[in-house]
């Protein structure tokens, strides 16, 4: 039996289309059924559903043998794990976006607070950063904060908040992480579900 952890956010959609694409329908069909339920086990795996950022810690502890995770996730809370591979989906960017017209940046709303940082460091502009945990397309519409830095997909998000954006920071997509031990200690069956998933 091996452990998969995945989120039921954004990525978990990209996820099971990915996988339908893949023919693997037998786990979509049980994926898709689960409801409010946070596990499932089909085929001898179990599959987990956590929030996003805890992903990696289930994955490092070895409570889970792989996770799925967007690359934001591990940059920005790096985790002691194996990066076994990007995955094709969950493709989406960091940015900067704010209402048209900004003239300066100095507070910056974000939940990700360690990569805005490194970039408003590295660009040596002082910037005052806010950690809001969600919904921080608010806060320059509601003065909190000049801009934000957050993730993009569509674009819909910005745009139905007159917000624009304005540079990336970074691209992002799913990643395929694997506990440090594990991956070793249960490699067949690890590679078996790598392999339907057509990573290798
Ligand atoms: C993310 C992000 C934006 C939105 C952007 O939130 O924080 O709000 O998606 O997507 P779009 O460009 O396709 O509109 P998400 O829905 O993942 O939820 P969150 O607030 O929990 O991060």
């Amino acid at each position: 039996m091996i452990t998969v952890a995945l989120t039921k956010g954004r990525l978990f959609k990209d996820f099971i289309k990915y996988i339908n694409e893949q023919g693997l329908s037998q786990y979509t069909e049980a994926l898709e059924d689960e409801g409010r339920s946070l596990y499932t086990e089909i085929n001898n795996i179990r599959f987990i559903f956590a929030k996003g950022k805890d992903v990696p810690l289930y994955v490092e502890s070895g409570v889970a043998d792989l996770g799925i995770a967007g690359l934001d996730i591990l940059v920005e809370d790096p985790a002691d794990v194996l990066n076994v591979s990007a995955l094709p989906f969950g493709e989406c960017r960091l940015a900067i976006a704010g209402p048209p017209g900004i003239q300066k940046i100095e507070k910056v709303a974000t939940s990700f607070t360690e990569i805005s940082f490194r970039y408003f460091t590295e660009q040596k502009q002082d910037v005052e950063i806010l950690h809001l945990h969600g919904s921080v397309e608010l806060a320059p519409i509601l003065g909190l904060s000049d801009a934000i830095v957050d993730i993009v997909q569509t674009g819909t998000t910005l745009k139905e908040n007159g917000l624009i954006e304005y540079d990336k920071i970074m691209d992002i997509q799913a990643r395929l992480i694997a506990n440090k031990q594990t991956f070793y200690t249960k490699e067949e069956e690890i590679y078996n579900f790598i392999k339907q998933l057509g990573v290798f």
